[in-house]
């Protein structure tokens, strides 16, 4: 039941820092201030390499996990969508992980790029929200997410319960790779533990974030630039407008703009930067500068002290809380949902069931 909000999807984001925690209460142990992961029968420590494969905005949640993954745990990551692996014949192996994400675990592409690893001898480790699907049976390491039930055809509340159980299989890998000590650990379960009350911060941007959705609205085209981790939350900030308020949008690692899509810019092209302070912030600042050189409009998602420093001149900015790096994608995924959702509400289109989308894609 959608109680008093007016979309599942809607509800669903606002669930966000509800499931989150609960998806984080059976990877975390408290007292210990640990990581800690379901049991597998395979040792862990002696992965080589991690293939990560999903579809939509289970891959972007895959395309974050590969910055965590090589960052925190030094493990080679590839990466691809379902329907590309499954028929490229990838090079696997042995010693190698293969990682599926999915809220349904039925997707088929997915599915059968997951037999197709397992029959390539990878052992096979599943992150999805279903307990009781394919792929779910299927895993040699299943890590459910607990989102419960999803009804909104765009994917929210998955996805963030997707990045925090990402979270703590990086960091639980770095721990038995021995490239993370106990206090690194610690201090990750601390930032990880943080998560629900950032998220609730964020949401409480709601009201400004609907009040600026009637600058979005009109537009034909829309950009989204990020940088590090935060690039895949640019690719799925694009992708949920598009879905839901069938405006073209493109996601753009913030470096990239100049080699191509810079030509696109002008007065009638938003772009949205997600940008948190940190030490990559001042080169996306001289892409802003770019952008707003050529009478490019600026919707800048930032920090108080990001938009202290670069938030002069933007159309819109979008306060979020200040937190650590590992965490910011699962923030800034709060302020890219709801800017898709109330414009989609702003545009009038039906946001829970968009046009030629089905919850489950189980054909190919
Ligand atoms: C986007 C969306 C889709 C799914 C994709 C994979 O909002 O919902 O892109 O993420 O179809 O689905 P699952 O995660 O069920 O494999």
């Amino acid at each position: 039941e959608k109680g008093n909000y007016r979309h599942f999807m809607q509800k669903e984001i606002f669930e966000q820092p509800t499931v989150v925690a609960q998806t984080l209460r059976s990877y975390i142990r408290p007292l210990e201030q640990q990581v800690a992961l379901p049991q597998m029968d395979f040792d862990l420590s002696s992965i080589s390499r991690v293939t990560i494969v999903a579809c939509g905005t289970s891959f972007y949640a895959g395309m974050v996990a590969k910055y965590w993954f090589e960052t925190f745990a030094r493990v080679p990551v590839d990466l691809d969508f379902a329907s590309e692996f499954r028929y490229r014949d990838p090079v696997l192996e042995d010693g190698g992980l293969a990682l599926f994400i999915s809220q349904s675990g039925e997707t088929a592409d997915t599915l059968a790029a997951l037999r197709h690893a397992k029959s390539e001898g990878q052992k096979i480790a599943v992150v999805v929200n279903v307990p009781t699907s394919s792929m779910a049976r299927e895993a040699d390491l299943l890590l459910p997410t607990h989102a419960g039930p999803e009804i909104g055809v765009a994917s929210t509340k998955a996805f963030s319960c997707q990045l925090a159980v990402l979270a703590a299989l990086a960091a639980h890998l770095a721990v038995v790779k021995g490239k993370m000590t106990r206090d690194e650990e610690r201090d990750i379960v601390e930032h990880l533990t943080e998560t629900p009350a950032a998220l609730n911060a964020a949401l409480a941007h709601d009201k400004d974030i609907e009040a600026m959705a009637h600058l979005i609205a009109p537009a034909r085209d829309v950009l989204y630039l990020g940088r590090g981790p935060d690039y895949p939350l640019a690719l799925e900030g694009a992708l949920k407008l598009k879905e839901i308020s069938y405006i073209h949008a493109e996601g753009y690692a913030s470096g990239e703009m100049k080699h191509g899509p810079i030509a696109l810019i002008d007065e009638a092209v938003p772009v949205i930067v997600l940008a948190p302070s940190g030490p990559l912030f001042e080169k996306t600042v001289s892409n802003m500068q770019e952008v707003r050189a050529r009478g490019g409009k600026i919707v800048l998602i930032s920090d108080a002290e990001g938009l202290a420093e670069a938030g002069e001149g933007c159309m819109a900015t979008i306060e979020m809380p200040k937190v650590h790096p590992l965490i910011a994608p699962l923030v800034y995924a709060v302020p890219v949902q709801l800017l898709a959702y109330h414009v989609a509400c702003a545009k009038g289109t039906d946001v829970d069931q968009p046009r030629n989308l089905a919850k489950s894609v189980t054909v190919e």
